[in-house]
């Protein structure tokens, strides 16, 4: 075993410090400060245990800065969407905010900041509205207008519909040129949206697509390059190679291309894809955007139709300069189906 020598093992504990996001006293003075703002500190005192001090879980905050907390929407590793009302009255928001874990995550923290400046400047019905973003104790959070479904509950994500309900070529079909168009009019603004992907998009009460999560967002510069350094990231299966490697240049328009091919390739199966049974080979190989990328029309499972084949998998060509070039090409491609 390599002996840690004073100099080495004083090193490992730069190293430790310099990668820890903030110490455990910080956040834990963050998340009571936090609760104080949410509860009131008078409110604080009469609270049930599970509310007085750290919560353990994100899920027990009942009020939040003038908002009343309905029901938890979606609750991942690092963040987490509210269902919320504002108080006194029955206007309904969803609210974005990081969990205890993603506010220690100084990366993540950063993307979640990322995404608020990225909604500011994004007004279209084909994307959910940002209303209002702000910070209590350091805890950035934002508030978007409530995306109802069909049945006037909550909207579904794609993924979520997919598990529940068959979902008919056409509509398949449908749903992917209605995201195109929002994409044109995102990408023409100077912005990638760089994570398409089924729980992205929710179907809103007159059964249309609407586009969330800006975290992986990108801005484009006029001749449509990237502006910045790109984060690594994305949904598993749906995030394009050159994400991962610049093996084959730069992100641009193609890249959400990728996505909405991946998306519509799981709307035509028809169900939502199984990290084990339908990535297992590789995953890391994949993740680096190599081999799986590679999908040719003769590996697309038979339940695509065969006309469709061809498109799904120029949508997601490994090489960039091979898919389609943006949403508006793919639209032309998908009006001669
Ligand atoms: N405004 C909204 N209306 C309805 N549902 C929403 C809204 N915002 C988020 N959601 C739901 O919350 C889920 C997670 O939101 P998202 O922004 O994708 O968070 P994350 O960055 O953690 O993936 C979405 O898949 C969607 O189902
Ligand atoms: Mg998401």
């Amino acid at each position: 075993m390599k002996k840690l020598t004073r100099e080495t093992s004083s090193k490992k504990v730069r190293e430790v410090i310099h990668n820890r996001a903030e110490s455990p006293i910080l956040i834990r003075r963050r998340l009571s400060l936090f609760k104080r703002a949410l509860l009131g500190a008078d409110k604080e005192k009469e609270a049930p245990l599970s509310l007085r001090g750290i919560p353990k879980t994100d899920t027990d905050i009942k009020q939040f800065d003038g908002l009343k907390i309905q029901a938890v929407i979606f609750k991942s590793e690092k963040s987490i969407v509210y269902h919320a009302t504002v108080l006194g009255t029955s206007h309904q928001l969803a609210l974005k905010a990081p969990t205890e874990c993603g506010l220690a995550n100084r990366e993540w923290l950063s993307s979640f900041k990322h995404e608020i400046r990225v909604l500011r400047r994004i007004e279209h019905p084909g994307i959910v509205q940002m209303t209002r973003a702000a910070k209590i104790s350091e805890r950035p959070f934002y508030t978007s207008n409530l995306i109802l479904g069909k049945n006037g509950a909550v909207a579904p994500s794609l993924s979520q519909l997919l598990s529940e309900t068959k979902i008919s070529t056409g509509t398949a079909v449908r749903y992917i040129r209605e995201l195109c168009a929002t994409l044109s009019w995102l990408h023409d603004s100077g912005i990638l949206h760089g994570d398409i992907s089924l729980s992205n998009i929710v179907i809103d009460e007159s059964d249309r697509p609407k586009l969330l999560d800006f975290n992986l967002a990108v801005f484009l510069d006029e001749r449509g390059r990237p502006v910045g350094p790109i984060a690594r990231g994305g949904t598993f299966g749906f995030a394009p190679p050159e994400r991962f490697t610049e093996e084959w240049g730069l992100m641009g328009t193609y890249s959400d291309v990728f996505g909405i091919g991946a998306v519509l390739k799981w709307l035509l199966i028809n169900r939502v894809p199984s990290l084990w049974r339908d990535f297992a080979v590789a995953p890391r190989r994949n993740l680096e955007g190599l081999p799986l990328f590679q999908i040719s029309a003769q590996t697309l499972p038979s339940e695509i139709p065969q006309k469709l084949r061809a498109i799904v998998a120029k949508c997601l060509e490994r090489n960039p300069r091979r898919r389609y070039r943006d949403c508006s090409s793919l639209v032309d491609a998908l009006s001669k189906f």
